[in-house]
């Protein structure tokens, strides 16, 4: 296929950025996005031009590291990650935009880059458990019922990615924040830090700089992992009553 991708380019955090076009002559339908660029790279490198910076990892969909707007959707067209989007869900000839996450509270490190470390401290905020360590207890010490395991394995699918954030119109990260607190506070392990744990993060989450949730639900849609909106609503329920108690 033959693509012309239109690249953000920003040198360092103050510089002024812009979008950038690269003509491709001879991409793969089987490349994958990240694929496309690391090939466009090589050949800027051998230009001698800068390669244009953007995260990655694991590269399956599963570290969340890899996220940027293309044609103005987070991670893309396909409700994926953007390392598992290949080229075949675009036609010969098309014009790609790719952007990083445009959300003050991710603020660009360099073209593509974002800094999510606003996510890392949600987390310091409560996103643990204390439990003695040592040995692996016995697992049926702690039998927990198959709809909350399940349900509690279903928020743990969160891969701090930042699309929700990326996608709300707020800038809301109320739909990962919930995922953290859903997973932890439906498992017996998770309720001696519950009302502390959803107070802390919720309060780190607004310090951050994040909008609030007005359930415009732009989050769950563009969410890879499919975090359904009700984990907000469980956020919401274990707040009120976490307000109603005061802090541990
Ligand atoms: S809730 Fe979904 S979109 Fe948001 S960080 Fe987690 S996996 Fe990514
Ligand atoms: S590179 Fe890990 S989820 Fe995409």
């Amino acid at each position: 296929m033959k693509i012309t991708v239109r690249v953000w380019r920003q040198a360092n955090p103050s510089a002024k950025g812009a979008m950038v076009g690269y003509d491709l002559e001879d991409v793969s339908e089987h490349m994958s996005f990240l694929e496309m660029l690391d090939v466009l790279n090589e050949r800027l490198t051998l230009e001698g031009e800068e390669p244009i910076a953007f995260d990655s990892d694991c590269r399956e969909g599963i570290c969340g590291m890899c996220g940027v707007v293309i044609n103005g959707l987070a991670h893309g067209p396909e409700r994926t990650t953007t390392c598992q989007l290949h080229m075949r869900t675009f036609n010969d000839g098309d014009v790609i935009d790719v952007e990083p996450w445009r959300a003050s509270s991710f603020p660009v490190v360099k073209d593509l880059v974002v800094d999510r470390g606003a996510f890392d401290r949600i987390i310091q905020a409560g996103g643990y458990i204390s439990a003695p360590t040592g040995s692996a207890p016995e697992a049926n010490n702690l039998p927990v019922p198959k709809e909350d395991a399940d349900r509690a394995f279903e928020a743990a699918a969160c891969i701090s990615c930042g699309a929700c954030v990326a996608a709300c119109p707020n800038g809301s990260a109320m739909l990962f924040t919930a995922a953290k607190i859903t997973h932890l506070g439906l498992l017996p392990q998770g309720q001696p830090e519950r009302t502390a744990r959803v107070l802390s993060m919720v309060e780190q989450h607004d310090q951050e700089g994040f909008g609030n949730c007005t359930n415009i639900g732009e989050c769950t849609a563009a969410c890879p992992k499919g975090i359904p909106l009700e984990t907000i609503s469980r956020l919401n329920r274990d707040l009120l009553g976490a307000l109603a108690k005061g802090k541990d």
